[in-house]
């Protein structure tokens, strides 16, 4: 008899979890359709590091919509590290009073009132790469406290994270953001050490696939304990993972150096442009208040970043290289085409590319550009003369310019 009570009874209590919801269930999959093409805006770290407060947020945000960023399709306006202060009393994290005197809340409002997003930085461990508090052990009151600032953006860092697991460490923050209930995209930042492109599309939007990039086109810096890479160690690095990426999900090459004053224009054009035909997040990382002319044309040339903002959201792959040159190919919707040659060479190369002696093909996709049946139509999309009047019918004669690149897009000529 008394069995039969306690059946009953823990069959009542279990009828009343359910009916009250289990609060012991995490759930572990990220905020669903965000980032379905990559995400675009700024962040801090490369031009400033540690040197960021709201005064200059606030301004980096109007410059977004001075320059004509915004209207090119740029968004978020990220803080990276170092805008925290300590912890209060019950565990909640404080910005840098100093730094930020009126609080994210207001910093998000005034973001927002731009029509921008407001993007925030943690690190998975204790402490974040610049030594400040980390969210280990506070993931979800740091999570109800981003929303509550209207944070819109996530980069969760792997410093300081020694005995964790990376794919546990992101799933418990993606279950903490998605128990806040705001759509926050998370940008997974354990520079690739453990394979995130396997583990990371239910758990995050993007994934870091590398150490960090550094200003340079093509030099790796030693700094001992951890290496830093330029624009092509880096595009190298992305072999083998286009398969990865997709709408919602992106392979995260690392913030741009373009307009940091390192890289030539020719230099920056291709580092942007390859940024583009690889569908990486284009996050700029240079003072958009002070940029040059050439620098906003880069930045905001839109035929280019249509190619990374095309809804199919397919990662470019390599087709060939030879002698320093290289030719690289996206495919677009409507049966479009990109086709870039980029020159990594320190001596100019002549493209000569008889379109119907080449095979370009998607494999992963199955796409073909079946050159020898169908005919495009050409738009040299870094030549502001160019009318888009040649096509594939005839050979396309170039010279590009040492560490530069030029840009196609090819349209069915039938349409
Ligand atoms: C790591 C990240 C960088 C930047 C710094 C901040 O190195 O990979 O992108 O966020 O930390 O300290």
């Amino acid at each position: 008899m008394k069995k039969i009570i306690y059946s009953l009874l823990a069959l009542g209590f279990s009828f009343y979890a359910m009916a009250q919801g289990n609060n012991y269930v995490q759930d572990y999959t990220k905020y669903p359709g965000l980032a379905l093409t990559p995400p675009m805006g700024w962040n801090s770290w490369n031009k400033f590091a540690c040197n960021v407060d709201e005064n200059m947020i606030k301004q980096m945000a109007d410059a977004m919509v001075s320059t004509g960023m915004a209207a090119a399709g740029y968004q978020f306006i990220n803080i990276d590290d170092c805008w925290h202060g300590d912890r209060d009393a019950q565990g909640f994290i404080q910005p840098d009073a100093k730094r930020f005197p009126s609080g994210m809340k207001a910093l998000a409002d005034y973001v927002h009132s731009k029509g921008l997003k407001l993007g925030i930085y943690s690190d998975a461990g204790s402490q974040t790469c610049g030594g400040r508090p980390g969210s280990r052990g506070y993931e979800f009151q740091d999570a109800l406290t981003y929303a509550s600032w209207g944070i819109d953006y996530l980069k969760y860092d792997w410093c300081n994270t020694e005995g964790l697991k990376a794919e546990g460490a992101y799933k418990t923050i993606t279950a903490a953001l998605k128990k806040a209930g705001r759509p926050i995209v998370l940008s997974i930042c354990e520079w690739g050490n453990d394979k995130p492109w396997e583990w990371g599309q239910t758990v995050g939007h993007l994934w870091r696939t590398t150490g960090d990039i550094t200003n340079c086109f093509d030099c790796i810096k030693d700094h001992g304990t951890w290496k830093a890479f330029g624009t092509m160690p880096i595009l190298d690095k992305q072999e083998g993972l286009r398969q990865y990426a997709g709408p919602g999900h992106w392979n995260d090459p690392d913030m741009l150096e373009v307009g940091n004053g390192k890289l030539t224009p020719g230099e920056d054009r291709a580092h942007f442009t390859m940024w583009a035909m690889i569908a990486a997040p284009l996050i700029a990382g240079n003072d958009l208040r002070s940029m040059s002319k050439e620098t906003t044309e880069v930045l905001t040339n839109k035929e280019v970043i249509a190619l990374n903002q095309d809804k199919l959201g397919i990662q470019g792959l390599r087709v060939s290289a030879q002698d320093g040159l290289e030719v690289w190919a996206k495919p677009l919707s409507n049966g479009d085409w990109a086709i870039s040659f980029l020159n990594r060479s320190d001596k100019p190369q002549k493209v000569n590319f008889d379109w119907t002696k080449q095979k370009v093909y998607d494999d992963i996709n199955k796409i073909d550009a079946s050159f020898t049946t169908t005919t495009y139509t050409i738009k040299n999309l870094w030549d502001k003369n160019d009318k888009g009047k040649a096509t594939t019918k005839k050979t396309f004669n170039a010279e590009v310019p040492s560490h530069d690149i030029i840009a196609l897009r090819l349209t069915k000529s039938s349409r």
